[in-house]
């Protein structure tokens, strides 16, 4: 029997043509379905071609809220950060930490090192010491045979920096590699540094089938493949904030300036002994960095990926923040590698992502690195802050709250009373929707009952 759910030839159908087959195949309400995927369609034909253009088999948008921290001051420069992330509280988070640090001397960044790797692994069935003794040979021949992909890049100052041959035999049989460092400026240079990979990958066979000291068959080396690595640990950059812990000023409760400081060293001490601690604190310090990755239309996975093995570089899963409050004064910051780009790719392309670019003053790659990391940092202080005050609660099921009511399509008037009403009361989906069931049944009672 033909199965409905499967097709062949999707691609080719036209864009309407997909949506009427998924509708009619996956949906209850296929009018409707249509009618809703086409309504998230841009108006401007152009635009939407170019989101179209970033993928395969597109039929709608899928929109996320885009919203902007302000407050922000990096390096002495104010800064207004736009946000893409569908969390709520995490912006507000953001502009929260932003602003409390504006007063304490803003956000400070340093950029560590900035290069990029690739990898070509494969596995050489010859003679090893002649491999060894024969790769200075080949290096600039590798060089020489890129020379047309790395003449662009060696303009703007960049380029290939670095080849290593790494012997890997111990682990698996005949197994090298070529490590390559690269500056790749102000792109994100993945296209770039794969192409000189497989550049070199093809220079390399071609030396080892031609050079008379080795035997010239095809089995003798063997090209397994050739990317660049999404490990970047030597493109790093700080952001770090600090002031006297006098000048922390009150928190909730009347815990001191003092107290404050202990406890906030002590949770990014948790999270540096502790990989389940960790592994959430982490993941807000993504909250930040991720949603400005997102709307300076930057790779996301490609950010995580790397940042989460940078978190495990020393053996166990640790925090990519520190924390020291040393001779009275709070210190806290974060290293993290950020390989990012503000030309090429997405950054050009995308109508948001160019924007964004534009709000954050057209900054160059260093100077977008140490804009997400201070959203970062930013988000971790918010975050720890919470919850060694108040707790995370508080903060975040007020926001919630909203998505509550919008979710049982409260009118204004009982958004407001509501907001009143669970000014100081613990939330949950079922407390707000008695709140708002009664208050159907007897709208004329006050929110203060
Ligand atoms: C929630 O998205 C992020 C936090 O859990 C981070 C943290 O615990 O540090 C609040």
């Amino acid at each position: 029997m033909k199965d409905q759910k499967t097709i062949s030839g999707f691609s080719k159908l036209s864009k309407r043509g997909k949506i009427k087959w998924i509708a009619k195949n996956f949906f209850t309400d296929p009018e409707a379905v249509k009618n809703e995927l086409v309504s998230y369609w841009h108006n401007n034909e152009d635009q939407q071609k170019i989101l179209d253009g970033f993928s395969e088999n597109t039929i709608s948008n899928y929109p996320m809220p885009y919203g902007v921290a302000p407050n922000f001051v990096i390096n002495n420069k104010p800064f207004c950060v736009p946000m893409v992330i569908e969390e709520s509280s995490v912006v507000a988070a953001a502009s929260s930490a932003a602003k409390f640090w504006m007063s304490r001397g803003g956000f400070k960044t340093k950029i560590l090192n900035t290069k990029k790797v690739g990898q070509v692994h494969f596995k050489w069935n010859g003679d090893k010491e002649k491999l060894i003794a024969l790769f200075p040979e080949i290096k600039p021949k590798l060089v020489q045979a890129a020379k047309s992909l790395t003449k662009n890049m060696e303009e703007r100052g960049g380029g290939i920096d670095e080849i290593e041959l790494i012997d890997f035999t111990d682990k698996e049989p005949n197994y090298y590699q070529l490590k390559v460092l690269f500056e790749t400026c102000d792109s994100m240079g993945a296209n770039f540094i794969n192409s000189i990979l497989e550049q070199f990958a093809l220079t390399l066979k071609n030396y080892c089938l031609k050079h008379p000291s080795f035997s010239g068959s095809e089995k003798e080396v063997q090209i397994i493949m050739s990317i660049l690595s999404n490990y970047t640990p030597e493109c790093v950059v700080r952001a770090m904030v600090e002031c006297p812990v006098d000048d922390l000023g009150k928190f909730p409760n009347g815990m001191t300036s003092e107290e404050f400081a202990q406890k906030f060293e002590t949770a990014i001490n948790i999270a540096h002994i502790d990989p389940y601690r960790a592994t959430t604190h982490n993941k807000g310090i993504f909250n930040g960095i991720d949603s400005v990755v997102i709307a300076t239309g930057n790779d996301f996975r490609a950010i995580e990926a790397c940042g989460h093995t940078y978190a495990a570089k020393d053996g166990s899963y640790k925090s990519l923040s520190h924390c020291k409050v040393e001779d009275d004064v709070f210190k806290f910051w974060l290293d993290i590698p950020l390989a990012i780009g503000t030309v090429g790719g997405l950054t050009s392309l995308h109508p948001i992502a160019k924007r964004s670019l534009e709000l954050l003053g057209s900054p160059n790659a260093e100077e977008l690195m140490g804009i997400i990391a201070a959203t970062g940092l930013a988000q971790n202080f918010a975050a720890v802050r919470s919850l060694i005050t108040v707790g995370i609660q508080q903060g975040h099921m007020k926001m919630h709250l909203l998505n509550i009511l919008n979710h049982l399509q409260a009118t204004e008037l009982e958004i407001k009373s509501a907001v009143d009403f669970f000014n100081n009361k613990v939330i949950s989906f079922s407390s707000v929707r008695d709140f708002i069931k009664k208050k159907r049944a007897n709208p004329t009672k006050m929110a203060t009952e």
